[in-house]
């Protein structure tokens, strides 16, 4: 069987949204620790301005996540068929919408109760399922030498 390879374009987009998405996730989860935490709370504190780190990962994300959605749904469209791409690419969007519609001061004032930060919850939670369900599928579809193809020439 011939090893599956990615059109550069594709890798390009699809490693910076993946390399930045972990660290929006994981200071995200930090954020919710600190200002939230309604549901469980990380058992330590970390230091520093974690909303405006967030923010400013968020702000780095959100014109890559756009450029690699407008690929998605041209060049990419055929891929999307597979529920496995298909899920990531609209919890991304959920989390970037949501995360542009929220206002950097309503958790510093404990204003917890709007419907955007809501979603921008939701759609954390959302990205971890539909990430590890595009991981689980791809392993099924290709294995190992499918998932390394978006990493490797
Ligand atoms: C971190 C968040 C991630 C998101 C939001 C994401 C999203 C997507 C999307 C939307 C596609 C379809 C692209 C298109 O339409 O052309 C795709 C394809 C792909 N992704 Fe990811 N992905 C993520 C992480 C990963 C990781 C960590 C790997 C493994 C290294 C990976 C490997 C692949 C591969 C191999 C394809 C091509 C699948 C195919 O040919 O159908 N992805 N991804």
């Amino acid at each position: 069987m011939p090893r599956p390879s990615q059109p550069s374009l594709l890798r390009l987009l699809h490693g910076l949204t993946a390399a930045l998405l972990p660290l929006a996730w994981l200071s995200g989860l930090v954020v919710y620790s600190r200002y939230d935490g309604r549901w469980g709370r990380l058992p330590f504190v970390l230091p520093g301005d974690w909303i405006d780190l967030h923010g400013s990962i968020g702000v780095a994300l959100w014109p890559v996540a756009l450029l690699f959605g407008l690929y998605a749904l041209s060049i990419g469209r055929w891929r999307l068929r597979q529920v496995g791409n298909a899920l990531p690419l609209l919890a991304l969007a959920l989390a970037v919408g949501s995360g542009k519609a929220m206002q950097e001061d309503w958790l510093r004032e404990g204003q917890l109760h709007h419907l955007a930060y809501h979603v921008h919850l939701l759609a954390w939670l959302a990205l971890a399922l539909a990430v590890g369900v595009h991981l689980l599928e791809l392993l099924r579809r290709g294995g190992w030498p499918l998932l390394l193809s978006m990493v490797k020439r």
